[in-house]
């Protein structure tokens, strides 16, 4: 099948070559990101596959329809970025990669917390530069701190038992309760998770729901001096009552994989450029805020996954035979 990719990197085009080598596929990879001046690109297309900032709404997908693209291979775990309704009403299936490593953001969320609270990041550029103070680099302990666990499915469920080996008692909040968590943690409401949690990790979808799951409200809610990590989708929280709450010491570290303006950001080499986006250039001016580019999925383990479920998607969808994990409006395979 010709599929068009978009956004890629140097490390797709070596993962899904790979990949490729079994499946047969025709893979064009185009840099630019997916959207309605670039969606032109993909015409003659049947399959177009595409990541998680790039633009799949109404428009695009009409276009992509018109030039005769019928599959949209997602290489993501999440769908947010389609407008699903859209995709329906037109008759393009859309497919995506359910599971790759769950193991990988439940780790990168591990090594933000101990990066934040042994304060890593400062502690390199000090040594580097001859100062061995530690004045400043004070931490804690984890164990026997209390972590909170929003959104229980496959990478909050391997969280959960990563900070339980590490002696911590374990809150979970999650609308379905999951008995592997319920073993090795206590289920409370949200209220409750954000009051005693001394950790809060966000492990949950992107939703109308949990649009600024972490407002203003949910801040001050918040145990005084916690840390907040959010390695699941960046308008989880709004950035915005993040840094009143850092202003006034409600959050005592934060740590974001992802950003809810993150598009015109990350996935790109910005260093020699004024960054224009204010609040996120005002995140950075905090010594207790780490940042990394989305890049909690970013293994080889994963990306390898990543790449031959993508591409067993489209085989599945060309002949009929294999598991197509195809998401719908109504429904999620
Ligand atoms: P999953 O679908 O296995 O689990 C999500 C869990 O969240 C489910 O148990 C669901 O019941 C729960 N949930 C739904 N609404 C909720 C709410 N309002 N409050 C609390 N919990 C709620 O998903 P998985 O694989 O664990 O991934 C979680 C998220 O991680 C994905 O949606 C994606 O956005 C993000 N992600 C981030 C990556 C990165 O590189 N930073 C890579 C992969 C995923």
């Amino acid at each position: 099948m010709r599929i068009a990719m978009f956004s890629t990197k140097t490390y797709d085009v070596t993962y899904f070559d790979r990949a490729n080598a079994t499946h047969g596929h025709e893979l064009t990879y185009f840099e630019p990101r997916l959207l309605e001046a670039t969606a032109a690109l993909a015409a003659g297309y049947p399959a177009v596959c595409a990541f998680v900032n790039d633009h799949l709404d109404a428009p695009v997908l009409a276009k992509l329809q018109a030039g005769g693209t019928r599959l949209i291979a997602l290489r993501s775990a999440g769908f947010n970025h389609v407008d699903l309704e859209a995709a329906d009403a037109l008759g393009l299936t859309v497919a995506r990669v359910p599971a790759y490593s769950p193991h990988a953001v439940a780790e990168h969320a591990l090594a933000m917390i101990l990066s934040l609270n042994r304060k890593l990041a400062r502690a390199n550029n000090r040594v580097r530069e001859g100062n061995f103070s530690l004045e400043g680099l004070l931490g804690f302990d984890l164990h026997g701190k209390t972590v909170g666990i929003v959104g229980t499915g496959k990478i909050g469920r391997i969280f959960a038992g990563i900070v339980k080996g590490f002696g911590c008692r374990v809150l979970a909040y999650d609308p379905f309760p999951h008995p592997e968590v319920e073993a090795i943690s206590t289920y409370v409401p949200l209220a409750t998770l954000l009051a005693e949690s001394d950790v809060v990790s966000l492990h949950c979808p992107l939703t109308p729901e949990t649009y600024h799951l972490i407002d203003a409200d949910a801040v001050e809610r918040m145990k005084p001096g916690a840390m907040l990590v959010n390695t699941s989708r960046g308008a989880l929280v709004d950035t915005l009552a993040a840094i009143e709450g850092l202003k006034s010491g409600r959050i005592g570290h934060l740590g974001l994989d992802v950003y809810e303006e993150e598009e015109n950001l990350f996935f790109q080499d910005l260093s020699d450029r004024v960054i224009q986006d204010d609040v996120f250039s005002r995140l950075l001016t905090f010594p207790n805020v780490l940042v990394t580019g989305h890049q909690a999925f970013f293994t080889a383990e994963a990306v390898t996954a990543i790449a031959e479920t993508t591409l067993a998607n489209a085989t599945a969808f060309e002949t009929g035979e294999g598991t197509l994990h195809r998401v719908t409006s109504d429904q999620i395979a």
